[in-house]
Order: C-alpha cells, then structure tokens, then sequence
C-alpha cells in the first residue's frame, strides 16, 4: 500500500504523505502553473474528502453502511429511532437509563410556539409543505435567539433537542394547513413516531390509533433516513455551520438541498413515474426510453452505492409488512417489474444502477395516505438526527474552516469598460 505521493515536475520533486487514505489537496500547491499554485478539480466532490468523521461509514461496492460502526440492518432490526439519534449524536449506543433521559429530553420540547403556526398559516393552501418546513425551522432561531451562541456545548445540546423534539411537530402542521384542518398539539403519552402519525391524522372526532405495525414501519424508515454521511444535504448543513451559524439555519438549509429531486425529492419523482407508466406492458417501452436518454429511472443509481442500497433491502421488507395491513397497490407491480428488467439490462448493469432508498419508500409512504408532497418531509424529519450530529462535528472539529471551495476560473481576461452608447 501506498504510504506517499510522489510529485515530479521540472523544477521540484516532493512527497506527499497519504493519510487515512488522502493526501492534503493544499500539499499539490508546491508545485506552480500558470494559474498558481496547483490545485485539484472536482465538480460534485466526486474524489475529495471534506472533513474528517466518525459518524457514518459507508462502503459502497460492498453495500455496507454503518453508524459508528453498527450495521444499518441491525439498527433497523433492534433500535428504535430515538436510540439511533442518540447513537449517532453520543458515538455508543445508550443504556437504558441513558435513552430514558434522551427520549424525556427530545419529547419535552416538542411543542412550537403559537406563532409558528401563523407562519406556515400565511403561505398559500396549496404551497409545498417543504417551503413551509424549511419556513418555520428556520424562524426557531427567532424564538430561541441563544441558539446563535454556538461555542457554548449546553446551548447546542439544548437546541439540538428543540430541534429534534420540534421537526415532527412542524412537519405535521405544515400538512394539516395543506388539507385546511387546525394542527394537533403533541402529547405526552406517544412515543416520538406514533405521536408524529397522531399529529397527521387525528381528528377532532375520534381518537386516533395507528395501528403498531404500521407505526413500527415508519420508524424503521426512519431509522434508515437518518444519516448517511457528507450527502448533498449534510453537506449543505456543514457548510452553513461553517461561517458559525446555529443549528435551525444550517437545518433549514439541509432542507432546501433534501428537496431536490435527485436527493431527497427522488421518492415523490418515483410514484410520478409510476404513475405516469400506468401499467404493466408499458414498463418495457418506458425503460427504453431511459436508455435512449428519455429521462432517468427514478430510485435508481446512487453516487455512493454501485451495487444495491442496503437500505433498499431493509425496505423491501417494511413494504410486505405494510400492504399486508393496507392492501395491494398496483403500483407496486410495476416497480417490482422494473427493478426485475432493469436488474437484468446491460444499460444499467454496466453503469451499477441499482434501487436505492427511495425506489421503494414512496410506496410505503402512500400506502400510510400521505400525499406525495409530504414524501420529502417524511425524509426530513428523521435526517434531522444526522444533520444535527454533523453540525456539531463540524463545529467541534479544530481542522476545519469556513468553507470556501476555489473555483477555476474560465471567464474573460481584464478587458476595457465600454460605455452604455458604444454598446
Ligand atoms: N436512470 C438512468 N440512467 C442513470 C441513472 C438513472 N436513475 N442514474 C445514473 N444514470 C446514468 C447516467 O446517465 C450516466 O450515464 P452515462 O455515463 O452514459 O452518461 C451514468 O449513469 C452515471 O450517472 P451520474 O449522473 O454521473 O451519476 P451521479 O453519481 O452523479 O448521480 C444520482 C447519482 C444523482 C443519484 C443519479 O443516479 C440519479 O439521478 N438517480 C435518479 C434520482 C434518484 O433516485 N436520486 C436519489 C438518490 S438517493 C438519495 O438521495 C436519498
């Protein structure tokens, strides 16, 4: 293995140590072009490590993803999503004591303050619920100015518990604005995933109960959206939190990148394209379509994973145990018969598109009656736990900086001003 790099140009040779598998991009400027020192280019940051972490690890070929080192299929499996938040914000697993004490601290500040509700009331009927969220995540920082002093470790803890405590409260309120009905206040007797159903669906008529398999679903997809590593909107997250902001601002910002549909707003892509297919004998036709650069398979390909999601699979299960309560959806027969023709198609084979998380969620999520627009904010909710983990790594973490990306510039040299009439 490979412990240095060695640099040899005309005029200077030098060795850079590779460590923890990288070498310091800053170590490629002692060599000079006629732009300056050297520097490495990388659209997308395809090939370039960011920071330093110990939250997440991901092996793509393999398939494998862990928090702090426990498989995602057992965390699924054994965990609740409150023991994974804790997990992945603490480093271990919590005792019995100790998860008591993080749920008490999560569940106690789940109710917002009255006026956040006239702030997502001011957006029209029919906004995206995710402006809404993003909207009233961000004016927390409002009703809890202190959050802004982030060098205090008591200030962020307390405001990563508002935070995680809060999301599913705001989450819910901005869907009962959507379908015109008051928001339901959290309660005390619920559990962090029943309570966030309740606040959905309960009406004033009747007592809501979901029914526990149900229930244990959405946790376990919340358990699967957690984390995952420097992904578009941790990244996000960590670059606010970088110029020294507090934990709403860099959610809010986590949240505008989630909603892109090749990130988080994949799920919703999925059932419109489902949708869109119809039926059965259209699959084939459609998946040529694709290949002749017609649009993409929505759920399909990932930049991390080239062989299948691991969470994919976890979900695969979660949807059997879901349309056993709910009933079949024929949708579900077409994207099953997608994922068999495109599992065995060269097109995607040859490039390792394989289902990722999203392929198969957006199934579940309308068989628990959300409205696709919520399907994003669905993802939100759970991935506040690992954003909130990064930003205090970002913020704890005496390597890092402001980040401030360079740019290769490819525009004009300095040219002569030309005035308004000459143009
Ligand atoms: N359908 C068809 N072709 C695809 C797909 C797809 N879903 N994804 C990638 N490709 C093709 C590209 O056209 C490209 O082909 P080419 O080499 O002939 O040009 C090749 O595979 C590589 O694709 P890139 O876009 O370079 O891969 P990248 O790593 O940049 O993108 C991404 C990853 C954005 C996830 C992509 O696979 C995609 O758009 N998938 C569909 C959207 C999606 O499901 N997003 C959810 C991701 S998971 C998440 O965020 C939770």
């Amino acid at each position: 293995m490979a412990d240095s790099l060695q640099i040899s140009t005309g005029e200077v040779t030098a060795e850079l140590p590779i460590t923890e598998g990288a070498v310091r991009a800053t170590g490629l400027a002692v060599v000079e072009t006629d732009r300056g020192p050297l520097a490495s280019y990388d659209p997308g940051f395809v090939n370039t490590a960011a920071c330093r972490s110990s939250i997440t690890y991901i092996d793509g070929d393999a398939g494998i993803l862990e928090h702090r080192g426990y498989p995602i299929e057992e965390l699924a499996e054994k965990s609740s999503f409150l023991e994974v938040a804790y997990l992945l914000s603490n480093g271990e697993l919590p005792t019995a004591t100790q998860l008591a004490d993080w749920e008490y601290q999560v569940n106690r500040h789940r109710l917002v303050h009255e006026n956040v509700y006239d702030i997502i009331k001011s957006f029209r009927y029919d906004a995206h619920p995710m402006a809404k969220l993003m909207a009233s995540v961000v004016s927390q920082m409002t009703f809890y100015p202190s959050s802004r002093r982030i060098a205090e470790p008591e200030l962020r803890e307390l405001n990563a518990f508002r935070l995680l405590g809060k999301m599913p409260t705001l989450a819910a309120a901005t869907f009962r604005h959507s379908i015109g009905r008051h928001p339901v206040y959290p309660s005390d007797e619920l559990g962090y995933v029943e309570n966030f159903l309740a606040m959905l669906f309960q009406s004033q008529q009747r007592v809501w109960r979901s029914d526990p398999r149900l229930t244990r679903a959405l946790e376990v997809l919340f358990i699967l959206h957690a984390d995952h590593e420097q992904n578009c909107s941790t990244t996000a997250v960590r670059t606010v939190a970088s110029s020294g902001n507090d934990v709403y601002t860099a959610a809010a910002a986590g949240i505008g990148a989630l909603f892109g549909p090749l990130h988080g707003g994949a799920n919703e892509a999925v059932l419109k394209m489902l949708r869109e297919i119809g039926s059965l004998d259209r699959v084939p036709e459609f998946i040529q379509g694709v290949k002749n650069g017609r649009g993409r398979l929505m759920g399909f390909g990932h930049r991390v994973y080239k062989n299948y999601d691991p969470r994919a699979k976890v979900i695969k299960q979660a949807v059997d145990d879901v349309f056993e309560v709910r009933g079949m959806n024929p949708l579900l027969d077409i994207a099953v018969e997608l994922e068999k023709i495109a599992l065995n198609d060269d097109y995607f084979v040859s490039r390792k598109l394989y289902p990722n998380v999203d392929f198969y969620s957006g199934l579940i999520y309308e068989a628990l009656n959300f409205p696709s627009e919520m399907f994003t904010v669905l993802f939100a909710v759970p991935r506040t736990a690992g954003w909130i983990a990064h930003w205090t790594e970002q913020l704890t973490d005496p390597d890092q900086r402001i980040i401030r990306p360079k740019q290769l510039y490819t525009g004009y040299e300095r040219r002569t001003y030309v005035p308004m009439e000459d143009r």
